[in-house]
């Protein structure tokens, strides 16, 4: 905690998305309570009642998967940044969802939307804000998942974003390497929030195996702290990656399809039930 503490004093301004619910409300709480002088705005749809008498924190409402919206409430962000100082700037794109099952069964619009948010609002909100970044130094830090890993059939889509945030953030860190930007990449498991009911499961498909938002939050800013390039959350998740990484992707598909067939399975018989 002393290096998260040490890493957050050298930050004055933290623009997150998704910070409504979940991992992002988590990273809002945590950070305000280690260090209360942050100057925090949050992009989502909406705003967390908890958040709304907390003077250090600036809510925008917009909907990221709209191009034009995301480009409408930039300058609204530029602004918020000019009014806060010189200081340096921590981003956080932690807006994201996924959808669960048969390609063709899921709505071909929701997934497009996904993808939107997902990845396009990912690197147009970053390439917009780069400029502030380099101006005052700071940091990037990307939310993926575990599921960027490897492919993830009946999560095809959403795992194939992730994939995409993980290798686009690694390519950005050595991109930027001693540029006053750094940048990280969150891959988290399974984690208690609002995810899985979004992405079609009736009830987390893991019960008991997954990490509370905090957990999460905490290793996640550790590792920014420590200057990892990725950090994943949990031995267990490090190890199923580690060795997942050593078989042929054809492998990996076909295992992780195997994996993810009994879950939609016992869905079903769950939601029969
Ligand atoms: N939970 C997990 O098991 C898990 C595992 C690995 C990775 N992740 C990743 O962690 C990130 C956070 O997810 P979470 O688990 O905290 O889920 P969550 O509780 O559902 O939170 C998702 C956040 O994204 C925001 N969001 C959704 N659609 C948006 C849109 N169109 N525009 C702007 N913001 C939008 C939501 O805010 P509004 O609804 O107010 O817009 C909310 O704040 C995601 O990128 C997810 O892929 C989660």
């Amino acid at each position: 905690m002393e290096q998260v503490l040490k890493f957050l004093r050298t930050i004055d301004r933290v623009i997150i998305t998704g910070g409504s619910s979940g991992i992002g409300k988590s990273f809002i709480e945590l950070m305000s309570k280690i260090e209360p002088s942050l100057q925090i705005c949050n992009l989502s749809r909406s705003e967390s009642e908890r958040f709304l008498d907390w003077p250090q924190l600036t809510h925008f409402a917009c909907d990221l998967s709209r191009p034009e919206a995301l480009e409408g409430v930039v300058p609204d962000v530029l602004k918020w940044l000019e009014r806060t100082g010189s200081g340096r700037i921590l981003l956080i794109n932690n807006s994201g969802y996924g959808l669960y099952g048969q390609f063709t069964e899921i709505d071909r619009e929701a997934q497009l939307n996904m993808m939107d948010l997902n990845v396009r609002a990912v690197v147009d909100l970053t390439h917009r804000l780069l400029p502030a970044l380099q101006a005052s130094g700071g940091h990037v830090l990307n939310v993926a998942s575990i599921a960027g890993h490897q492919p993830t059939p009946y999560l095809g889509v959403y795992g194939a974003t992730k994939a995409f945030v993980l290798q686009w953030s690694l390519a950005m860190g050595v991109e930027h390497a001693g540029r006053g930007v750094g940048f990280t990449v969150l891959c988290p498991g399974p984690t208690e929030s609002q995810f899985f009911q979004r992405a079609g499961f009736d009830q987390p498909p893991v019960p008991g195996m997954g990490h509370s938002a905090e957990f999460v939050v905490n290793r996640a800013l550790q590792g920014v702290a420590r200057g990892r390039a990725v950090v994943t959350t949990g031995w267990m998740n490090r190890l199923t990656t580690a060795f997942s990484r050593r078989l042929p992707l054809s492998w990996q598909a076909a295992i992780s399809g195997a994996v993810m067939r009994r879950m939609r399975l016992e869905q079903k018989q769950g939601s029969s039930s």
